[in-house]
């Protein structure tokens, strides 16, 4: 039978490359070798290395990783992945005995291994990145006490609040993704190897030592469960994707504040773009490409989680596929982060643009609050306030437009009824509240808690 094109492409070459994850796994090249310069350890204390080449294999293992370091590694794709790759260039170091390090070991645990060292290590990186965003939001916070603004609800003039208030908002989800990552950290620390490819270890591992050679805090009690489960990966990229939302939500309000309707936020010439057409513009690109990216780490997310949806214990090929949706995150993330540090360090911040949007109705709320103080129900004053508005509008009026006395007129009240922006965010004094006192209570607690 004559073979069609397709068979034709179907070479060898283009096999090896679809099952190959060497173009992913290569960068956890770090974690495979610290992995194997342990397990040679292990072997070594069970005899089945001798002391000579267990020194000469960990040596070996040392050079493979400067090789792989200054890029003077020869990469073999037909060689399928990280693994392999560095395990055959041990032999060409050391000889046949090298064959020895892969006793009782699989790639199954080993890869399930080096993954939880790849994520550990991630977290602790990216949890020091949002840590340094959140030094710069406190301290702008800090710098800006004396700074008032509209907070918004349904993105409608709410009621007066620091602006110091607003950013320390931002402080406090991250402490919330923080933890998340913390948590990932706690059940990525279980060391998987000695599991084997599924039903444990034929040789007597000490698991216990490799754990605190690796820095494990635990080894998992169940092989088939060890070598199958990728929840840690899930986990990490749920958090990964919580966050980047968060980091969305920030881009979003700095997009809106830095528009010509609101100019509440000068961004810096650095993280604007200007149009090729258009000589005004100055485009946040940095902040929409932030937001934008929400969208592939949310299909990180769904893609792993999909991809071990139904599969049977334990260790299958698909979950091969786990390392695009993690290394693409983690990359996406923490550059993210790096942005979004250097966005918040060099905003500026309109001082009179923010003050001049608290004129209108914005104090409300306190006018019904000072007449339920003095005796109205509540839900009666808000009906006055509300009617007081409504009759203001039809005359093109607003409740700053008002002086005391003509308030009070309008009111038709038998006390003096005194508003003023300044009392109401001062009067907010409770736990949580947008009071200067309260706000600044709250930078102080976050300063130790970040050692700032
Ligand atoms: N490259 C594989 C992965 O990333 C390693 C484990 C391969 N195991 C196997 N039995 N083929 O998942």
């Amino acid at each position: 039978m004559k073979k069609n094109n397709t068979d034709k492409v179907f070479s060898k070459k283009l096999i090896s490359n679809f099952s190959s994850s060497l173009s992913q796994d290569k960068r956890l090249y770090k974690e495979d070798i610290e992995l194997s310069i342990a397990y040679s350890k292990a072997l070594a204390k069970i005899n089945i290395l001798n002391p000579k080449e267990q020194r000469s294999i960990e040596k070996a293992l040392k050079n493979i990783f400067k090789e792989i370091k200054n890029k003077k590694f020869e990469w073999r794709p037909e060689l399928e992945d990280i693994h392999m790759n560095i395990e055959s260039r041990l032999h060409d170091l050391v000889g046949p005995y090298a064959g020895k390090i892969h006793t009782g070991k699989s790639r199954n645990d080993q890869i399930a291994t080096i993954e939880r060292m790849y994520v550990k290590n991630s977290i602790l990186d990216l949890f020091s990145k949002i840590e340094t965003l959140q030094k710069e939001i406190v301290l702008k916070a800090e710098s800006h006490l004396d700074f008032v603004m509209p907070s918004y609800t349904h993105l409608q003039r709410a009621q007066p609040i620091l602006l110091s208030h607003q950013l320390m908002a931002y402080y406090e989800m991250l402490q919330r993704d923080k933890a998340r990552l913390l948590n990932c950290y706690e059940i990525s620390d279980e060391l998987i190897l000695g599991s084997g490819a599924v039903a444990g270890s034929f040789y007597k591992l000490d698991r216990n030592f490799i754990a605190k050679e690796l820095n494990f805090k635990k080894i998992n009690s169940n092989s088939i469960d060890g070598v199958s489960d990728r929840d840690f990966i899930i986990e990490f990229l749920s958090s990964i994707a919580i966050s980047m939302m968060h980091l969305s939500r920030i881009s979003e309000e700095f997009i809106i504040w830095s528009s010509e309707e609101f100019e509440f936020i000068e961004l810096s010439d650095d993280v604007v773009t200007t149009s090729s057409m258009m000589p005004q513009k100055r485009n946040p690109d940095f902040l929409e490409l932030i937001r934008g990216k929400f969208g592939g780490i949310l299909g990180n997310f769904i893609s792993l989680l999909v991809t071990m949806k139904s599969l049977p214990f334990s260790y299958n090929r698909d979950m091969q596929e786990d390392k695009k949706p993690l290394l693409d995150s983690v990359d996406e993330f923490s550059n993210s982060l790096v942005n979004m540090t250097q966005i918040i360090k060099k905003s500026k911040f309109n001082k009179d643009k923010l003050k001049n949007a608290t004129d209108g109705n914005i104090l409300a709320t306190d006018i019904a609050d000072l007449l339920s103080l003095k005796g109205m129900p509540f839900r009666e004053a808000h009906i006055k306030v509300s009617n007081l508005t409504k009759k203001l509008k039809k005359q093109g009026k607003v409740i700053s437009d008002l002086n005391s006395k003509e308030l009070n007129e309008k009111l038709d009240v038998d006390f003096n009824l005194k508003i003023d922006l300044f009392k109401s965010i001062n009067s907010r004094k409770l736990k949580g509240g947008t009071s200067k006192v309260q706000v600044k209570k709250e930078i102080i607690t976050a300063k130790k808690t970040l050692k700032l």
